[in-house]
């Protein structure tokens, strides 16, 4: 992969008939797209906000984002859940449009304190894409809306596109665990809210955890990077063979 690589985007909106705020508006989800071609070309305005000892390895992802559709769908639903039938007309769901060569997110409510979910590269068609709750979709700094701060910024979207990328949470899942990325420092594990620079886990005695990464868990106003490592293993998912290579030109 050579270069930008626009993502053409469908967005399906399934709101609970008796909540009419998460039928979120066409600002609050075009604000969101803002906020992914900001994020994923390393123009986010708090990108300064980098510790220097990471300033080297924070990345330009190249990819951009393209509104293709908005769909949307009342339905007597409360939550979700994570299983998938929000994709699914069999369950009340929205089947995904053009998934080979369209990025599909389902905005709806999950359930349960959780924000969003992905499919990973190598999944079926049927069910491929990201899953974010309606408060959690686009950034009130933007656009007014439906918001549950401190998740208000767009960041789930960011950090659930960054595992339909195929990027691991930093802290690999595990206990000192790995993402599959080198210049990532391992760390201990997920880090939440703000914490202050340096955060030492795991032996990183260098610089610490790089925990203002989106593949962290920090609050949206907290994580601003990704790394050239993540960057290189993002975008071999497009190379021939790949198990993304539809979406490439
Ligand atoms: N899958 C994670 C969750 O539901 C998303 C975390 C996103 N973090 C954020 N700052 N927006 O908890
Ligand atoms: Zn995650
Ligand atoms: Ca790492």
């Amino acid at each position: 992969l050579v270069g930008v690589l626009t993502i053409p985007v469908a967005v399906h909106v399934i709101y609970n008939s008796s909540i009419p705020q998460e039928n979120i508006s066409d600002a609050q989800i075009q604000s969101q797209i803002t906020v992914l071609n900001r994020d994923y070309s390393k123009t986010n305005t708090d990108i300064t906000k980098v510790p220097s000892a990471f300033a080297s390895v924070a990345s330009n992802m190249q990819f951009q984002f393209r509104l293709a559709s908005i769909d949307r769908k009342a339905s007597a639903m409360t939550s979700w859940g994570t299983s998938d039938a929000m994709k699914k007309t069999s369950y009340g769901g929205v089947a995904p449009i053009s998934p080979t060569t369209t990025l599909n997110i389902w905005i709806c409510n999950i359930g349960g304190g959780v924000l969003g979910y992905a499919q990973f590269p190598g999944g079926a068609a049927a069910t491929d894409g990201v899953v974010i709750g309606p408060k959690y979709f686009g950034s009130s700094s933007i656009a007014s809306g439906y918001y549950g701060a401190p998740f208000d910024k767009g960041r789930t979207a960011t950090h659930e596109i960054g595992h339909w990328l195929n990027l691991r949470h930093i802290w690999g899942d595990a206990s000192c665990g790995n993402d599959l990325v080198a210049d990532t420092p391992t760390q201990s594990t997920s880090n939440f809210g703000c914490p202050a620079f340096p955060r030492k886990t795991c032996g990183n005695t260098t610089s610490g955890d790089m925990f203002m990464n989106y593949m962290d868990y920090t609050d949206d106003l907290c994580m601003f990077m990704f790394s050239e490592g993540q960057k290189t293993r993002s975008r071999a998912i497009f190379s021939p063979g790949g198990p993304r290579a539809s979406f490439a030109p």
